[in-house]
């Protein structure tokens, strides 16, 4: 009865008459033939053709059979192919050896059709539903990921929308103060206006510049944490793209963002600089405005801990390990107390409440972006820091290869 099965069969055997009475046979079930009549012709053909299954003659005049068949198993194309062995023996031994090759099935000649057909169609059956569970596992492979990116994605915007409505509360704040220091400033003079005495006047005005000058300072300052707020914010949106992503020397990074530094009155007055870079080149696929920020926070949190230090110290320097490049920021100021730890990474955490001498308060963003933006590239930072005596902080990165 011929079918059309679409399904392809490779016979492989040295004998005319074997591939003569096989051939037929499947032919007329409507299998599709292929024909080796060595081993060499075997691989050669099965790996062109990619056969369904394969029959393949123990003994052929250049390989042995089994050798074809571990061959067939090592090529991912033909890994999974269905391998029946035909041979005039039936020694166990055979088997046994066919089978640790690779082989699916075995056929003993004399054949007997009926047999050689129902063993054919159960190793094409199960081929079929062992492709048809693959091609579901791979789909539901698919699906998994697609929720697991969707989950992600909803997760960060809604860490996203949490930080903006920090964000927001805390530009309150300093907005506040601005607008109230600006309408001081304007009740101070419309007083000076209504009440003015010019026998008075003289004697007023350092008063009113006195006061004037501290009210500005005081919106100046506000204006500072208030732009820093900002700039943080615009790091954060920044991260979430990939669109300048650079392969840089982190030496380079380094060396050219510390000389920008130095402009720093207190870094370059007050504060020793220790700088080891690495000899080499320490290559890192990033988005150089997002390093430079990692650093400069990083920095800016060291020069915080050493104001007001005898014999402060700044160190970095860089290196790699392994798999990884890394930079390190070390000073020998106040140290990191063991109950904020925790909490460090924390956006809005911070200890630095009271105004610095310049009117400055910290904003708390300063490691939380840090650690976003060195996450997002598959890195770590590490912390180390003893109350009283001093703080590094290291920044893994992945190397680029
Ligand atoms: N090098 C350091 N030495 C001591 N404390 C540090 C250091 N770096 C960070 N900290 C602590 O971590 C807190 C959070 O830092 P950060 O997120 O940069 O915010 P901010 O600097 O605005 O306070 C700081 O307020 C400070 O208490
Ligand atoms: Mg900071």
């Amino acid at each position: 009865m011929a079918t059309s099965n679409e399904e392809l069969l490779l016979i492989v055997d040295d004998h005319p008459r074997n591939i003569q009475l096989l051939g037929s046979l499947l032919a007329r079930e409507g299998y599709r033939i292929a024909v080796a009549t060595t081993g060499l012709q075997a691989l050669a053909i099965a790996g062109k053709v990619l056969p369904d299954l394969i029959l393949l003659d123990v003994m052929l005049p250049d390989l042995q059979g089994f050798d074809v068949c571990r061959q067939l198993r090592e090529t991912p194309e033909t890994a999974e192919t269905p391998i029946l062995f035909l041979t005039a023996k039936s020694e166990t031994e055979d088997k046994v050896k066919g089978f640790r090759m690779g082989g699916t099935d075995y056929l003993t000649k004399p054949f007997e059709g009926a047999e050689v057909l129902a063993r054919i169609r159960t190793q094409l059956a199960l081929r079929r539903a062992q492709r048809q569970l693959k091609e579901q596992n791979r789909r539901l492979e698919e699906l998994l990921q697609e929720r697991t990116r969707d989950l992600v994605r909803a997760e960060r915007q809604a860490a996203f929308s949490l930080l903006i409505k920090g964000i927001v509360h805390n530009l309150k704040n300093p907005l506040f103060t601005i607008l109230g220091s600006f309408e001081m400033i304007q009740e101070l003079q419309k007083e000076f206006k209504e009440n003015m005495d010019f026998s008075q006047t003289a004697a007023c005005i350092p008063e009113i510049c006195q006061k004037t000058f501290e009210l500005v300072r005081l919106g100046e300052a506000s204006a500072r944490t208030l732009s820093d707020l900002i700039q943080s914010l615009m790091a954060k949106s920044r991260s979430d793209k990939r669109e300048s992503l650079e392969v840089v020397d982190l030496n380079e990074i380094l060396r050219q963002e510390f000389s920008f530094l130095q402009a720093d009155q207190q870094l370059a007055y007050k504060v020793k600089k220790r700088v080891h870079l690495a000899s080499q080149p320490l290559p890192v696929e990033i988005v150089p405005v997002e390093l430079v920020q990692v650093f400069q926070n990083l920095v800016r949190n060291a020069l915080d801990a050493l104001v007001d230090k005898a014999d402060a110290e700044l160190l970095v320097e860089s290196g790699e390990l392994a798999e990884e490049v890394f930079f390190r920021i070390g000073d020998n100021g106040t140290g990191i107390d063991e109950e904020h730890r925790p909490r460090l990474f924390e956006p809005f955490f911070t200890t630095k409440k009271t105004p610095d001498a310049e009117g400055r308060t910290g904003t708390g963003l300063g490691l939380y972006t840090c650690r976003e933006i060195v996450q997002s590239y598959q890195g770590r930072i590490e912390l180390d820091s003893a109350l009283g005596k001093g703080t590094v902080f290291t920044v893994f990165l992945p190397r680029w290869r």
